[in-house]
């Protein structure tokens, strides 16, 4: 049986833009391929809120985020975690033997601008990595008050990662300063998974320029650098196929507003969380809640294994804690194309299951 899927990522997918997904194939080296990734550009600019370049990949987005913090180091990088997905990019640092340190605080709290700029003065970093919404934890970190910090540092590049909140909450890229802003097409884009795009600043271009081992596939500089002399074409073959759907879902989130689209997100979060507080409690620090999904504390130590069982039955699923909270909490995505109806059905069927 299909099930409605409340796990944050991969979202469902609607018909039509699954159908893009068998548009029949183009040349990667052609004119149509082209006009195809430069138009794709061009309308995420206005989801990033960006006028520097953005690259598309055909990886999920940790490619994305192993060629940044690859591609951009020169020096020594500040990698600040608050979950398991921080954690990651500190791994993904180690294993490529960039230098790095990881300043993790606990889970369920932000990193704060005041920790950043305790860091950045210790003037040991060019290259910071934060994550805006943390997918294990639900956090949702201040960028804005971060952005006021950075301005003190402007030799660090700044790399963000947005995975799971571009698309369904508004971020201003370059008003933020951030340089290299990373995201996927399974979260709130509503696309099959496969495909990452980020965008790159001037500055970490030039950074990049510095950095003499950048790896190959995900080296970000030859990606800028091929599309800038290509008319948007990419040294490997995209996947195209991705191309297509991405294209024509852009043009449906522009047209029903990427406001309406943020403002449909809150909403269905707002339902989520007082509904949590209700019957549970929120796993995630006030005032630091993601607008694309909520972690639930599991304070009536139910059986989430169970619970995701009978709503299989049902035709729904949402997901259990990650890692270390695997147990104590359970996480319901609001993301993509949620409505609050779908997720005023979904509680009520959970409530229904658990006899609340
Ligand atoms: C916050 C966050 N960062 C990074 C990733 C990794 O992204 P991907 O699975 O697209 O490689 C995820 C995936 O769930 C995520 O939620």
């Amino acid at each position: 049986m299909q099930k409605k899927l409340f796990i944050p990522g991969p979202v469902d997918v609607t018909q039509d833009v699954l159908e893009k997904m068998a548009t029949p194939m183009i040349g990667h080296r052609s004119k149509e391929a082209s006009a195809l990734q430069r138009g794709i550009s061009d309308k995420l600019r206005k989801v990033f809120n960006t006028k520097e370049e953005i690259l598309l990949s055909t990886s999920s987005g940790s490619g994305l985020m192993e060629g940044a913090i690859r591609s951009c180091t020169a020096k020594r990088a500040a990698v600040f975690s608050v979950g398991a997905f921080g954690n990651r990019w500190y791994e993904m640092a180690t294993s490529n033997n960039v230098p790095a340190d990881k300043f993790e605080v606990e889970w369920g709290t932000p990193t704060t601008p005041e920790l950043v700029d305790e860091v950045l003065s210790t003037g040991k970093y060019d290259l910071i990595t934060i994550t805006h919404n943390e997918t294990s934890t639900g956090i949702m970190n201040p960028v804005e008050e971060i952005a006021e910090v950075m301005k003190k540092y402007p030799e660090v590049v700044y790399c963000l990662d947005t995975v799971s909140s571009m698309g369904g909450t508004k971020i201003e890229v370059d008003k933020i300063g951030v340089d290299i802003c990373i995201t996927s097409s399974q979260k709130a884009f509503a696309l099959p998974p496969g495909m990452s795009m980020c965008s790159m600043s001037q500055k970490a271009v030039e950074r990049a320029k510095t950095v003499p081992f950048r790896g190959s596939y995900f080296d970000l500089l030859s990606l800028y650098e091929y599309i800038q002399k290509k008319d948007y074409q990419y040294p490997s073959t995209p996947s195209l196929s991705h191309m297509f759907a991405l294209d024509y879902q852009l043009d449906k989130m522009l047209a029903e507003g990427l406001d309406n689209r943020y403002k449909r997100h809150a909403e269905c979060a707002g339902i989520v969380r007082s509904w949590a507080k209700e019957n549970f409690d929120i796993f995630t620090k006030e005032g630091y809640l993601s607008n694309t999904l909520t972690v639930i504390k599991n304070t009536r130590n139910i059986s989430v294994g169970d619970l995701n069982k009978k709503l299989g039955n049902r035709g729904y699923q949402i997901s259990n804690g990650y890692g270390k909270i695997k147990e104590s909490t359970f996480r319901i995505a609001h993301m993509a194309e949620c409505s609050k109806e779908g997720v005023s059905e979904l509680l009520g069927v959970i409530e229904e299951i658990l006899g609340l």
